[in-house]
């Protein structure tokens, strides 16, 4: 007898076949028990009969407890009534464990009571879903960018040096060499990749030591960093579109059950078609005053609402999500402030307050999912920048040197996987986006 697994049951109508798994749950109504089984790759319902089973079959399957471990075996049949929806004519069970009481019920549980229990709440048929789509956007990122010529490029975890500011560094020491900190994103690296290959990008984990308990914010992180030899902003747009259009499409075609565990309104999805509106700062702030949205500053005795938008500042989510509000395509917000964004960034060159940075604002209201920019090329302005922004010019030397020897117009940008993995599976909350979210209160399991 065949072993199979549940997401290929329907090749499988009206042969025996083998399961293995685990009991996801179980109902039983006199002679007859309802048990689910599920394998990892999906959830199928039993239908054992007393009159069709051994009589330690029976007894068996009454002593079963959820999560217990199984393996059953039986005949595959479509279900009577509902399209693409198969059973398990149970003939044989053999228990490989019984589980101890399990703590996540059918039942609803607070948060903090599931995030304790994540090793376990990894399980349930939603969190599963997630994590199939997770898998399903990396592979399509690879996959892109295999496709389009770009070269995979590994960057250090260990760095010397900030990439986005000095605030949000997690520092460790480092043997005789002083400290070390944890990456906050590959580019710097990545460019030096894209000066040796020409088109490259790096995948990897990424941290910031943001004190924030948002939605949006985790600690560590997986972020996705193309970099490309002369490419201006307006070809890293072009890509970023192409790019998004390829992933949010291909996840819609391959993860349909998924999204439908999700209750995802794949209309949504199915917009994601380029081009994608793209508008700048300027316009972006017009559109805020426009709403009447105030920029929200902490004082010492509360908050302080700002009217109108002031130039210059960055966005919070109440700004993304106005911002975003009357399309149904991401908004590639671009040209900022240079005082808002890193140090890198190319300065405008018809307007030195301005940089060639690009954010791109996910559709209801998700928030920024990628941030990106043509990078400043020319070394006394770079080094200009160094200065203003108070950063050690020493560990930047070699930095520097891409300017020095062969300096070329280029481009890149990061996307967080997460905020992808919160917008494509509509998520209230990122934590779900990843196996185990590192925030600030939380670092177990
Ligand atoms: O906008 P960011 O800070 O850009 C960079 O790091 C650039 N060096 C990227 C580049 O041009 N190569 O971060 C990029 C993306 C954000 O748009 C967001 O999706 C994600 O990384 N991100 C986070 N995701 C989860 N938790 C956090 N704390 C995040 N911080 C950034
Ligand atoms: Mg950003």
């Amino acid at each position: 007898m065949e072993r199979v697994y549940i997401n290929k049951i329907s090749e499988y109508v009206d042969k025996e076949v083998t399961i293995k798994g685990w009991l996801y749950n179980i109902r039983s109504s006199g002679k007859l028990m309802f048990p689910e089984f599920r394998d990892g790759s999906g959830i199928i319902q039993g239908v054992v009969s007393k009159k069709e089973v051994s009589e330690k079959v029976w007894d068996d399957f009454s002593k079963l407890t959820q999560e217990s471990s199984v393996i059953v075996k039986g005949k595959v049949t479509k279900h009577p009534k509902k399209e693409n929806v198969y059973e398990l004519q149970v003939t044989d069970l053999e228990t490989v464990q019984i589980a101890q009481e399990y703590p996540i019920t059918p039942k609803e549980h607070g948060v903090d009571f599931l995030m304790d229990r994540r090793h376990l709440w990894l399980r349930s048929a939603r969190q599963t879903a997630i994590l199939r789509v997770r898998n399903e956007i990396v592979q399509s990122i690879r996959d892109y960018f295999y496709k389009e010529g770009f070269v995979l490029f590994d960057t250090p975890i260990f760095t010397p040096n900030a990439v986005e500011g000095t605030s949000t560094l997690f520092a460790t020491d480092y043997f005789d060499l002083g400290k070390a900190y944890l990456s906050q994103s590959g580019q710097l690296y990545a460019e030096a990749g894209a000066m040796a290959l020409g088109k490259v990008y790096t995948f990897g984990p990424t941290f910031r030591a943001e004190n924030s308990m948002t939605r949006r914010h985790i600690t560590e992180f997986w972020m996705m960093e193309p970099e490309m030899a002369y490419y201006d902003i307006d070809d890293d747009m072009d890509l970023i579109e192409d790019f998004l259009e390829y992933v949010v499409q291909r996840v819609i075609k391959n993860c349909k059950a998924e999204l439908e565990t999700l209750e995802r309104d794949i209309t949504k999805l199915e917009k994601v078609k380029k081009p994608f509106p793209r508008i700048t700062y300027d316009e972006a702030i017009e559109i805020l005053r426009k709403k009447d949205i105030p920029l929200i500053r902490k004082t010492a005795n509360g908050e302080e609402h700002i009217r109108p938008f002031p130039w210059g500042e960055d966005f919070g989510a109440p700004h993304e999500e106005a911002i975003v509000e009357d399309y149904d395509k991401p908004v590639m917000v671009h040209r900022w402030p240079a005082e808002a964004k890193a140090f890198y960034m190319k300065r405008d060159p018809e307007n030195p307050k301005i940089c060639l940075g690009v954010d791109v604002l996910a559709p209801e209201g998700f928030g920024e999912i990628i941030g990106g920019s043509q990078r400043e090329d020319n070394i006394d302005l770079l080094l200009e920048r160094i200065k203003e922004h108070n950063l050690p010019e020493e560990v930047f030397d070699w930095y520097l040197d891409l300017r020095r020897y062969g300096s070329v117009p280029h481009s890149g940008f990061g996307m967080g996987l997460e905020r992808m993995v919160s917008w494509i599976c509509n998520l209230e909350h990122i934590r779900e986006a990843i196996p185990f979210a590192r925030r600030p209160n939380r670092i177990r399991p």
